[in-house]
């Protein structure tokens, strides 16, 4: 009896230490939370990171969130930061945890870090996070063409100009914070909506796309752009059946050799502010891009007030076309007022910019440059 008796207790011991054993090692418990946060497509890595600091109520609470995948499966995690990782959207950026925790300790609240991030690359945001912490960075870079690296002279700009701060952002990104041609882009590259002014140029060997003459009817010796001719030419022939006069190419394509020897041409018989303040140096001139076009009246050899210019002032956009230099716009654009200087960009954009009256700059920062 008692032999039985022993034995049977020896077999309920034996199987509850099985049973502990097999517990510890299939952990159903441990199990069932990873079934879980599998469920919500947390990868295995994160889970075992979120498993080990006891988040796993938090983060079920929160559903998916690929911020928190990222920086669970990260070896930077930290406990302390959770509370402002799991508000943080995420941005593809290379060692995203560790930038995000030198943010934390720079100072920087969840809604800055939101934007600095946004509008972060791999380098600005290098750049950036040499920097000793920026007050209102948010208030800069609200704007989504607001850009990381210049957000130190957003702040000197702002300081040093009361304007609103959208145009600051713009007129920075514009490059006006800086003199004329110091610290210049250049390109070999072609399009239609390219910015060439004081910051931005072309190379000196650049030729523009489809370079086609000017027919002797609308201009003389003069080459331009294919599609910005054939554009300029139904401008023409519309101007006439309303006015009765056309339009002529004055001056369109020029290399940078003919645009070296228009400036030295202003340089010697005018004078040097003259001739900055009207002619672009080389390299920097929309007539080299094949785009651009000086424009004669038939009627007269002053454009400002002809019949034409009246008519194109009101049309040109139709066409594609922008006056490039408007009175008001100096200051932005570095050149004087010239009533006869058209810009071929194509009917959308020369629509947009007739209707919300800007410079190219503006467009060109707000809508081009980030796309
Ligand atoms: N006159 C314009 C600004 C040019 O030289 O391109
Ligand atoms: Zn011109």
């Amino acid at each position: 009896m008692k032999r039985v008796k022993l034995r049977k207790k020896s077999i309920v011991v034996l199987i509850i230490i099985i049973l502990v054993v097999v517990i510890e090692i299939v952990n159903p418990i441990k199990l069932y939370n990873k079934y879980q946060l599998r469920n919500l497509n947390y990868s295995e890595a994160s889970i075992e990171n979120i498993l080990k600091n006891n988040l796993k109520k938090e983060v079920l609470e929160l559903s998916y969130n690929k911020t928190l995948d990222i920086v669970f499966q990260s070896n930077d995690f930290k406990l302390d930061n959770f509370g402002i990782y799991k508000d943080l959207t995420y941005y593809e950026l290379d060692d995203y945890t560790k930038n995000v925790n030198i943010l934390i300790e720079k100072g920087y609240n969840k809604e800055e870090i939101n934007y600095i991030l946004r509008s972060a690359t791999n380098e600005s945001l290098k750049v950036f996070l040499e920097k000793d912490y920026m007050e209102n960075v948010s208030k800069f870079l609200e704007y989504d063409f607001a850009k990381l690296e210049n957000m130190d002279r957003y702040i000197k700009y702002q300081n040093e100009h009361n304007i609103d701060k959208e145009l600051v952002v713009i007129y920075v990104n514009i490059g006006l914070d800086k003199e004329f041609y110091k610290d210049v882009k250049t390109t070999n590259k072609f399009s239609y909506d390219m910015l060439v002014n004081k910051y931005n140029g072309v190379l000196e060997e650049f030729i523009p796309d489809n370079l086609v003459d000017v027919p002797s009817e609308y201009g003389t010796k003069q080459k331009l752009n294919e599609e910005t001719l054939k554009a300029f030419i139904k401008m023409a022939e519309d101007c006439k059946a309303a006015t009765n006069y056309k339009i002529l190419v004055r001056s369109g394509y020029r290399d940078y050799a003919e645009q070296e020897k228009t400036y030295n041409t202003y340089l010697k018989t005018y004078g040097k502010t003259y001739a900055e303040n009207y002619v672009a140096h080389p390299g920097y001139s929309e007539h080299h891009t094949g785009l651009a076009i000086d424009v004669k009246a038939e009627s007269t050899d002053v454009f400002a007030n002809s019949k034409e210019s009246s008519w194109v002032y009101e049309n040109a956009y139709k066409y594609g076309f922008i006056l490039r230099y408007k009175k008001s716009d100096e200051n932005i654009t570095g050149i004087k007022y010239e009533s006869w200087h058209f810009r071929y960009v194509g009917e959308e954009i020369a629509k947009y910019i007739h209707e919300h009256e800007m410079t190219y700059e503006e467009y060109y920062v707000r809508f081009i440059e980030n796309k």
